[in-house]
């Protein structure tokens, strides 16, 4: 293993024993709302916290940003950790078991290794850059479903951004009718950890952050599938407008949302 994914996985299971164990103690959690449906919690600290002086330890000078810390400039700029202590805080909140802590790193603005964590199946997603993706130590692929019918997709609502709400409907009603069923579980990294590996064939979302979505990139990548923004193009990473599927179904899923998106969506 890549010195700095280890480093990864370590920070991302120190993480996932602090979210694991609060989970069991459910009246503990102080949660405090952040924006518009947008909870944090002290257990979102905590493990944040804990992977950046895990990953501190082993590389002072790297730099890091945090869901909730922000920017940690580090004196080596080639080196950029993005970390999401807790993908699917509202899950937690709720006592639902379906959350993950997400962790990759960019060298010199290319995704280089990530890591999500699921740590109440204690599931883990690894991938290094051109050496493909793992579940557990296990080789896992995107799977190459050729047409929706047949395929399930996994998707999030835009509960940060209603003003969507119309065009995101629009295009979830033109795929659902095509495809086999749709899912909304709760943790984009794990939606693109699950489309890695093979679980379900696709996932789209308006509006995500890099901290939802940089671990899970690479390992879709790693894994043998494509991520782009909801023209086809490469800004997903800025307009956080996410498709992420094999290279089939990607042209089907673009091709039947183009008519909603509008210009506010076509980024
Ligand atoms: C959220 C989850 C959710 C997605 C939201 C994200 P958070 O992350 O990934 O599935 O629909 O857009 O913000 O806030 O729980 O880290
Ligand atoms: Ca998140
Ligand atoms: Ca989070």
């Amino acid at each position: 293993m890549h010195p700095m994914l280890n480093i990864a996985v370590r920070a991302a299971r120190n993480a996932g024993n602090v979210i694991a164990r609060a989970f069991e103690q459910h009246d503990k959690i102080e949660i405090e709302n952040k924006g518009t449906n947008d909870f944090v919690t002290n257990i979102d600290k905590d493990a944040e916290q804990v992977i950046i002086d895990t990953i501190r330890k082993s590389y002072p000078s790297h730099g890091i940003v945090g869901e909730e810390c922000g920017v940690l400039a580090g004196e080596d700029t080639d080196y950029q950790w993005i970390i999401d202590p807790l993908d699917g805080t509202t899950n937690f909140v709720k006592g639902i078991p379906h959350f993950a802590v997400s962790i990759a790193l960019k060298v010199k603005g290319k995704l280089d290794q990530a890591v999500i964590y699921d740590p109440i199946r204690g599931e883990l997603f690894t991938a290094s850059r051109g050496k493909g993706a793992q579940l557990n130590g296990f080789r896992i692929r995107v799977k190459q479903h050729k047409e929706l019918q047949g395929a399930v997709l996994a998707t999030g609502f835009p509960f940060k951004h209603k003003q969507h709400t119309e065009a995101y409907f629009n295009m979830f009603k033109t795929l659902f009718v095509k495809t086999s069923d749709m899912r909304r579980a709760g943790s984009a990294a794990l939606d693109l950890a699950y489309v890695a590996a093979g679980r379900i064939d696709g996932f789209f979302e308006i509006g995500l952050k890099p901290w939802d979505t940089a671990a899970g990139e690479l390992l879709i990548v790693e894994a043998g599938g494509l991520v782009t923004d909801f023209t086809g193009g490469h800004n997903h990473a800025t307009s956080g407008n996410i498709v992420a599927t094999s290279t089939r179904l990607l042209k089907e899923i673009l091709k039947d949302i183009r008519p909603h998106l509008g210009e506010a969506l076509s980024k």
